[in-house]
């Protein structure tokens, strides 16, 4: 290819459970606007149901390392591979979520290449990103789904039914954890028709809670952090709040827990006996288990049977809703890559807050403080 327009290339994704795509046909006019060129591996959509000859105006190419050898920026969803990475041209520009916690290996590799990358998890939550902000539209996705989910398993109506063949009660749902997956969690549920009652540790909750209709837990502890996000309990806090939520659980016939504090593991809420206390046919939905889990009994992506209760922590949530996650996706993308793409040449304006705390990597550095201190620290402590 001769044209000397920036280049955007779009691979097929290839972690295990990945069906999104990064890019979808309808959005492809957005980056020629932009004054870009599109690539495609070839059939990079079809998992998300976008069959390529949807994708007007895009080259596509047989493979992912042809497409890579001529791309100036990358859109992925999931970190890449080692070997990904290697095929990359130097000083080439990756936008994915990283994760760089449970991906050291993937930092330090495009580090090693000379990558410069977005961790697009690390956009700030300002208004200005609304647009961009993939968690809260990935985290929408993983909240409804996971409601689906647990009703499907269930052997019980979510609504009251009044029928001549008898009354049929609802279905009680407790929901850990209000942040974006557990207010659209409360709001399917609420849908359905179940009885929604919720807990978080965030005082600002509440509101949001009851606004959908649902009744939240107290329990007399507060955990407000910086940017809205909670804070980790103290040993005395979790024993507390684990007292108190034992009855709610308990009565629950579906638990959807959600609970994350930033860049650690997931707060561990929901202990085995209170598991055993919960009635038989019950189930637990664990959308944290990706980051451990909210349940002591959660294994990632396994249907665990405790005691007739089942537990499932699934962490491909997103991908089983492809076709709507991958359309929200891109538009998150599209409106990141806004930011430093002027009249199709790159613009990066370093003192945007937006560009400058979602950086991971950048000319052989990792230029992310928090990550280097992770990284850079065990690599010190290996050679010493
Ligand atoms: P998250 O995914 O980090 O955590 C999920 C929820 O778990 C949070 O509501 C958190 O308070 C709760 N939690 C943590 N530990 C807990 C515990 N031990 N017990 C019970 N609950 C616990 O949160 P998410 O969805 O990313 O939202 C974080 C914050 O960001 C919220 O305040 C949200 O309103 C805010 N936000 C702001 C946006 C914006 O202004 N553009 C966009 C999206 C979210």
């Amino acid at each position: 290819m001769t044209d000397d327009r920036l280049k955007i290339a779009v691979p097929k994704e290839i972690t295990n459970f990945e069906s999104r795509v990064a890019l979808i046909p309808a959005l492809v006019q957005e980056l020629t606007k932009l004054g870009c060129t599109v690539l495609f591996e070839k059939g990079a959509g079809i998992a998300a149901n976008y069959p390529d000859d949807q994708y007007a105006d895009t080259h596509f190419y047989p493979d992912a390392k042809s497409l890579y050898q001529e791309a100036d920026i990358i859109f992925k969803v999931q970190p890449p591979l080692k070997q990904e990475i290697s095929f990359y041209k130097k000083n080439s520009i990756l936008v994915s979520f990283l994760f760089p916690n449970w991906h050291p290996s993937c930092v330090t590799a495009l580090r090693d290449n000379h990558i410069t990358s977005f961790a697009i998890e690390n956009i700030p939550r300002i208004s200005r990103a609304q647009a961009m902000d993939a968690l809260s539209s990935q985290a929408t996705v993983s909240g409804y789904k996971s409601v689906l989910m647990a009703a499907n398993m269930s052997s019980r109506f979510f609504p009251m039914l009044t029928t001549a063949a008898g009354t049929i009660k609802p279905t009680q749902v407790l929901v850990i954890g209000a942040g974006v997956a557990g207010l659209q969690a409360i709001a399917t549920a609420r849908r359905l028709g179940a009885i929604v009652s919720a807990y978080d540790i965030r005082a600002a909750a509440r509101e949001q809670v009851e606004s959908l209709g649902a009744k939240m837990i107290h329990i007399d502890l507060q955990a407000d952090a910086a940017g809205g996000y909670a804070r980790e309990l103290n040993n005395d806090e979790k024993i507390k709040q684990q007292n108190a939520l034992s009855e709610a659980i308990a009565k629950a016939d579906i638990v959807i827990s959600t609970a994350l504090i930033p860049g650690k593991p997931a707060p561990k809420i929901i202990t085995q006996q209170m598991v055993e206390r919960m009635s038989v046919g019950s189930i637990i939905v664990d959308i944290a288990a990706e980051a451990g889990g909210n349940c002591e009994l959660t294994r990632p992506n396994e249907k665990i049977l405790h005691h007739g209760v089942t537990i499932f922590g699934p962490t491909h949530l997103p991908s089983l809703l492809a076709h709507d996650a991958s359309k929200m996706y891109s538009k998150n993308l599209i409106q990141f890559l806004k930011l430093f793409v002027k009249e199709g040449k790159l613009a990066i304006d370093w003192k945007d807050e937006i560009l400058a705390q979602s950086v991971l990597t950048h000319e052989g550095h990792i230029v992310h403080q928090p990550t280097r201190t992770l990284i850079e620290g065990k690599e010190a402590c290996l050679s010493a």
